[in-house]
């Protein structure tokens, strides 16, 4: 069966900064609220830096690329993931090196995602930490220097759901995000249209423990290749509500807070002692609070529609409408093609790796009003928007 997303913590206070960017785009003459699908698609996307509103709506986020068919976080994912029409690539999940460089893996710990087991020289490093209170062993990025990290190669995290992409173990490296940045630039020049990346701090509070504070790094990175602006085709998220706000005093991307389970604490809520959890962050005071400093949520997926205890989806949340209200998109998380990620009631069979009504799944989660969607498989997630929005 498949694997469970890690259920993730994260923060804090309103800061100053800047209104939703996106405010204009939901409120229509005299304040109404309009649906921002309906505003986005009649305006149609623009090409190059245009900010949020550029994008095509229902955004298609290429989750760690173009995942479902290529080991995670390489750039034979990202490149994909551009290949099959993403919009946006999470590119990537960051984390540090122990000499203080960010690479892109979804989390420090790297047995799942790469070949360090294989390696003798490394042995020794296996190890075992508490990473956000939960005991984990394995090898960590931040024990690593980068020069020793490119010596590993990527590999499959979920063979048992995803067989044939362990065809690609072995092929590619760990990208830093300095790299990420270059090859952005580079695709947006071949392409001839704006590439778009959505990295995302990982475990801000634990590294910043380390002394190795994600967020200055990322944003000295950002400011080198000139892409901490309001405008820059740059949308940095995180589930540490501090670590946003960290960046938006730092840079003035466009910002996303992202949500788990509505009884999860931000990580950085429970280091600080702050009672919240995601229920008191999704509500309307909590969502305003937000938009004073980000311009999106990037909820679970289960937030927008629940699941009853047979895993079948329930009525829709409220959460649509209350972050529209206050200005604020919705980049939910994460739609997988295979059985086991899918509500039950879209599922085909019990196979871990067959592919579930997934065209179904995305049909009734774009009818809620989502600004966009993360994805595995991009393929499919522009093709259900091109089915959903010619209906
Ligand atoms: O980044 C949004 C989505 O990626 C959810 O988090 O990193 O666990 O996949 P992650
Ligand atoms: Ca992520």
């Amino acid at each position: 069966m498949g694997t469970q997303e890690p259920q993730h913590e994260s923060t804090e206070q309103a800061h100053t900064g800047r209104r939703a960017l996106l405010g204009a785009a939901v409120l229509g003459a005299g304040g109404t609220v309009l649906g921002l699908s309906g505003t986005a698609r009649a305006a149609g996307a623009r090409p190059g830096g245009g900010g949020l509103k550029s994008l095509p709506v229902p955004t298609i986020i290429g989750h760690r690329g173009a995942s479902g068919y290529r080991p995670e976080h390489t750039f034979g994912s990202y490149q994909l993931a551009l290949d099959m029409g993403a919009d946006i690539v999470e590119a990537g999940d960051l984390v540090p090196t122990r000499d203080g460089h960010i690479v892109c893996r979804h989390e420090p710990e790297i047995g799942g995602t790469t070949d360090v087991a294989n390696h003798p020289e490394f042995a020794a490093r296996r190890t075992t930490k508490v990473l956000d209170g939960v005991s984990t062993t394995g090898w960590f990025t931040e024990d690593f220097t980068l020069a020793e990290l490119k010596t590993l190669r990527a590999i499959e995290r979920i063979p048992a759901n995803r067989p044939h992409n362990t065809l690609y173990n072995g092929h590619w490296e760990i990208p830093t995000f300095e790299e990420v940045l270059k090859w952005q630039d580079e695709q947006t020049r071949k392409r001839g249209k704006q590439v778009w990346i959505y990295p995302e701090t990982k475990h801000p509070t634990y590294f910043r423990g380390l002394g190795l504070g994600l967020e200055e790094r990322v944003a000295k990175l950002l400011h080198k290749y000139g892409k901490d602006r309001r405008n820059s085709p740059v949308i940095i998220q995180s589930f540490e509500p501090t670590s946003i706000q960290r960046l938006n005093r730092l840079v003035d991307n466009p910002l996303a807070v992202l949500l788990s389970s509505a009884d999860s604490r931000p990580w950085d809520f429970v280091a600080s002692g702050d009672p919240r959890t995601v229920a008191d962050l999704i509500t309307p005071k909590g969502l305003r609070e937000i938009a004073g400093y980000a311009q999106g949520i990037g909820p679970t997926l289960d937030l927008i529609i629940p699941r009853d205890a047979q895993g079948n989806l329930t009525k829709p949340t409220t959460l649509v409408k209350d972050a529209h209200k206050v200005g604020l998109v919705l980049h939910p998380w994460t739609m997988r093609n295979e059985n086991p990620f899918l509500p039950a009631n879209f599922r085909k069979g019990t196979d871990a790796d067959a592919y579930g009504d997934v065209f179904g799944a995305f049909r009734t989660y774009f009818a809620t009003g989502i600004d966009g969607v993360f994805t595995d498989n991009p393929d499919t997630g522009v093709l259900a928007r091109e089915d959903f929005l010619d209906r």
